[in-house]
């Protein structure tokens, strides 16, 4: 596992994700909130998202938490020659290479526990085929636009030319009663920090950087396809 941090004082937002939590994220999360307060079903949006972009040789996913979609996802990453996991919490890396194990998936997996606000290793610049982020913005501190380009500039000189930057976020407004429930426990914990956040937002930081964009609302939900990363770079 490549380490280019110290984990010690962890932000909430990847702290929450330790082993203990890992093992009813499925439930509560992709199962319950995401049917009953984000609006957005796991196997019917999300999934089929992800599984879709995932690049012919080099796939990289920021932020794999209980590694349900990668694992839900092994046919097709079983055609992938790189896999790459990105977190800032080295459990929700284990929790995941374990259970990408568990499903058969014998291909070389590489985990790097690096906080996606800072710069990655040159080595890792145009390697990439596919990024993947679910559910990874909402958690971040900050706003959008701003946190977004702080990521996207990170996170774009990985990828190839034609490579494509994908994933989903849940929106700050017009939640239902439930949603607005977990939104009020999650922003007072740190561990969601998406009160402010839009769609615009989004798309105002994701145009910044590729010449095609696409995002789709799904109940609470933005899900974002983006490609063509285009060559300006100006956050250093
Ligand atoms: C809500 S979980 C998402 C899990 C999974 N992608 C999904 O959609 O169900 C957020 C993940 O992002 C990670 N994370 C949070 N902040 C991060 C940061 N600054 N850099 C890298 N990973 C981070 C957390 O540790 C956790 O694994």
């Amino acid at each position: 596992m490549v380490n280019t941090k110290e984990d010690d004082n962890m932000h909430p937002s990847a702290a929450l994700y330790t082993r203990f939590v890992l093992r009813g994220y499925d439930f509560v999360v992709l199962q319950f909130s995401n049917a009953f307060a984000w609006c957005c079903p796991t196997d019917s949006a999300l999934l089929p998202l992800f599984r879709q972009h995932i690049g012919a040789q080099a796939h990289l996913d920021v932020g794999p938490g209980s590694g349900y979609y990668l694992a839900a996802s092994a046919a097709e990453l079983a055609e992938v020659e790189r896999l790459t996991l990105v977190d800032l919490n080295p459990d929700a890396l284990q929790y995941t290479k374990e259970r990408l194990q568990a499903v058969g998936h014998t291909r070389t997996m590489e985990t790097m526990i690096h906080d996606v606000f800072k710069p990655f290793p040159s080595a890792m610049h145009g390697q990439y085929d596919s990024i993947s982020m679910f559910y990874v913005f909402h958690c971040l501190p900050g706003a959008f636009p701003h946190k977004a380009r702080d990521v996207i500039t990170r996170l774009k000189p990985l990828l190839k030319p034609s490579a494509v930057f994908y994933g989903a976020t849940i929106l700050g407004q017009a939640h239902n009663w439930l949603g607005n429930c977990l939104m009020d426990l999650y922003n007072g914990k740190g561990v969601f920090c998406n009160k402010e956040d839009t769609r615009e937002g989004l798309e105002e930081a994701l145009a910044e950087h590729y010449e095609e964009v696409e995002v789709r609302i799904v109940g609470r939900v933005a899900l974002f396809v983006a490609r063509k990363p285009t060559i300006k770079c100006n956050v250093s």
